[in-house]
């Protein structure tokens, strides 16, 4: 039943249009099946073939290109500013318990509300994550969109679209009811977080402080395509306005959300008493580390739909659910002060000084605020009593406050518009929550950078470490990286606890790094977003500095993996005048700027060329292919596009070889790709 094409003969409109809607409904079978059943029935590469058919397709024939496309979900061009959204029915929040006395008493609200009426109830887990709405029109996602205030929020539905669990259109074969909207939480799961966090540390970005955090912030990016690299997902638990269709239970609504193809609560119980409730919640609190999301309690909800409207809701939230909160270890103590932390990029931290006090075994006298955001959104006040909690069972954070124990002397955080450090403006970029000092001599920064420089993943300096770091600083020998290289013995020995010996080491190790590789130094650098990886990307488009530094956005961004806003970081560093002073000096100091002699053999000679390979070549496995490529400095690519550079057609190729006719891209045999590799 599969649907292989493998050229586009000059098809009749209405014939590609027809052949495009099919390739859409297969391929978004494809993907629920991947990323919603986790029951794949075709392999990547199939896959692919089909995506990129359609693509070729949809490039050939603009007119039929619709934003509800399978090949849509890469995300497309940024948006100024999110539109806003008015929710029909507005989004509300749960009331929160957090002892069995307090469901109890909602239980018995409950009974006494609905005198003499059966009902039973179902526990769900409590996602930590973003609540967000989806609405279907004829079966059709048109509208994604945050909670904001409850009753408006923003429109989001191009990030959501990159979110592969969520169906661009209702499964099912009957006619989907006239408007469906569901509700549900956008969570980044624990293993795509804990990676996104060594990118982000290792290219000098502010890891995310929780999981629900790094959703959040990806769902707030204009730009789509980099939403489409963040690893999220999504769980559907209930819904805004419904027309022509009808639920009675919730069992029965989790149900039919399953059929139209949404990602459930993995696990949930019918409970027909207090007690059933009890005991799920206990099963559910034991078992969190099993679900891939951080959960904060579990969910209990009134099955019957049909006392929802009796019951109706308070200000803030319904009377037919609430939420238990399961307590982790945390204890009360007194915030005295904010400090703030400079990091190496300058990025300010908001720390909290407490009150000395005892938790999990440890007494804590420090924790992390993690951003201005957040000490506004928890309300956080200096000299308030607030709540900590070991958060990832090893940094202490602040997660709220005891509001009743103000006494009105509490003061409001405010972030200074000065370094605390070296007393140069604060700036904070569009779109970021980060607050940054931009002076590059600010000691603080300075210190970090230098660490950075010097640390083994960089240029590697043996001997010199945090502590060494530290005195140069403070003792003004050192205002950044280059100032390294111009140092003598009599500086170094004047430092406290520097022998002639250790002097000497400091100093062999530092002209020893002169000769490190040019990726090293371009991480080094410590320009944001570029880290080790990228680096060495860098290392294999430009031959050196000189051509890097010229390099336009625009030019950058032809490079694989690299998005617009890593290209302008990395363009606008190289136009900021003191880099490019640093840069200098470090030149004349003799550190390595260009690309090691055999680095990319024969002068890399398809350097900066990007390559895809489709079909079966007769003298080379798909591996040695692509080595054959990469080792004289060329990129393989798994799909068509303009950068490519050349196109290898071996024996029955896929639609990649379509797609390159349709693009223009030149298509070469295995002769000629013989021929040029073993040149
Ligand atoms: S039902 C009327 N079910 O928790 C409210 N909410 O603290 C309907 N949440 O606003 C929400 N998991 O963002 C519901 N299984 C679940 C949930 C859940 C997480 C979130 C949701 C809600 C917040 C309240």
């Amino acid at each position: 039943m599969e649907l292989y094409c493998n050229n586009i003969p000059a098809m009749k409109p209405i014939e590609a249009q027809q052949r495009i809607r099919k390739l859409r409904a297969t391929l978004e079978r494809h993907n629920y099946l991947y990323y919603v059943a986790n029951q794949p029935e075709i392999s990547d590469r199939d896959y692919d073939r089909l995506y990129h058919e359609l693509d070729a397709l949809e490039t050939a024939h603009p007119e039929f290109l619709t934003p509800d496309s399978p090949t849509r979900r890469v995300g497309g061009a940024p948006l100024a500013a999110f539109e806003q959204v008015r929710h029909r029915l507005p989004m509300m929040s749960l009331d929160n318990t957090y002892s069995r006395a307090e469901l109890l008493n909602f239980h018995e609200r409950l009974v006494r509300l609905l005198p003499g009426q059966a009902f039973t109830y179902i526990v769900e887990p409590k996602i930590d994550g973003v609540a967000i709405a989806l609405r279907y029109e004829h079966g059709r996602l048109v509208t994604g969109s945050t909670r904001g205030d409850g009753a408006v929020g923003d429109n989001i539905t191009a990030n959501l679209r990159t979110i592969r669990s969520i169906p661009m259109a209702l499964r099912g074969e009957g006619k989907p009811p006239a408007v469906l909207e569901v509700r549900g939480e956008v969570y980044m799961p624990r293993d795509g977080f804990m990676a996104i966090n060594r990118a982000r540390e290792e290219a000098g970005e502010e890891p995310f402080a929780n999981p629900r955090n790094a959703a959040a912030g990806s769902l707030k990016l204009l730009d789509s395509r980099l939403v489409a690299r963040r690893p999220l997902d999504v769980i559907i638990y209930a819904t805004g306005e419904l027309d022509g269709i009808f639920f009675d239970t919730h069992a029965r609504l989790l149900a039919a959300l399953k059929a139209f193809g949404f990602k459930i609560p993995g696990k949930f119980w019918t409970c027909r008493s207090m007690d059933e409730v009890l005991a799920a919640l206990e099963e559910l609190k034991n078992t969190r580390q099993s679900f891939p999301f951080e959960m904060d309690g579990g969910v209990i909800k009134v099955n019957e739909r049909a006392f929802y409207e009796k019951l109706g809701a308070t200000a803030k939230s319904p009377r037919w659910a609430v939420a238990f909160k399961y307590e982790s270890e945390r204890a009360e103590t007194r915030l005295n002060a904010i400090t703030l932390q400079v990091g190496r990029t300058g990025v300010l931290t908001p720390v909290a000084e407490l009150e000395p006090v005892a938790l999990a075994g440890s007494t804590i006298n420090r924790a992390t605020l993690h951003n201005a955001d957040e000490v506004n959104r928890k309300d956080i006040r200096i000299g308030d009593h607030v709540y900590i909690e070991k958060a990832g069972e090893v940094i202490p954070a602040v997660v709220g406050v005891n509001t009743s124990a103000r006494n009105g002397h509490e003061r409001i955080f405010h972030m200074p518009d000065k370094c605390p450090i070296c007393g140069e403006p604060v700036t904070q970029q569009e779109g970021e929550v980060a607050f940054r000092c931009e002076n590059l001599q600010c000691p603080a920064q300075l210190k970090r950078w230098l660490r950075h420089f010097a640390a083994r993943g960089a240029m590697d300096i043996e001997g010199l470490g945090e502590a060494l770091v530290d005195q140069l600083v403070d003792a003004n020998l050192v205002s950044d990286p280059a100032d390294l290289y111009r140092l003598h013995r009599e500086n170094v020995e004047t430092l406290e606890r520097m022998a002639a010996k250790s002097a000497q080491n400091l100093l062999d190790g530092i002209e020893a790094s002169k000769q490190r590789d040019f990726w090293r130094v371009l991480f080094a650098l410590g320009i944001r977003q570029v880290g080790a990886k990228m680096a060495q990307t860098l290392e294999q488009h430009y031959a050196g500095i000189e051509p890097l530094m010229q390099a336009t956005p625009d030019e950058l961004q032809q490079i694989r993996d690299m998005g617009p806003v890593a290209a302008k970081n990395i363009y606008d560093y190289f136009h900021t005048s003191r880099n490019c002073v640093l840069i200098r000096r470090l030149q004349d100091a003799g550190v390595t700027m260009t690309r090691a002699v055999g680095a990319a053999p024969k002068g890399g000679l398809l350097a900066g060329k990007v390559f895809v390979l489709t079909g079966a070549l007769e003298h080379f496995s798909r591996d040695q292919a692509e080595q054959a490529i990469r080792a004289l400095g060329g990129e393989v690519s798994s799909s068509v596009s303009k950068k490519t550079f050349r196109v290898v057609a071996g024996a029955e190729p896929g639609s990649k070889l379509d797609k390159a006719r349709v693009l223009g891209v030149k298509v070469m045999n295995e002769t000629e790709f013989t021929k040029l590799v073993h040149s």
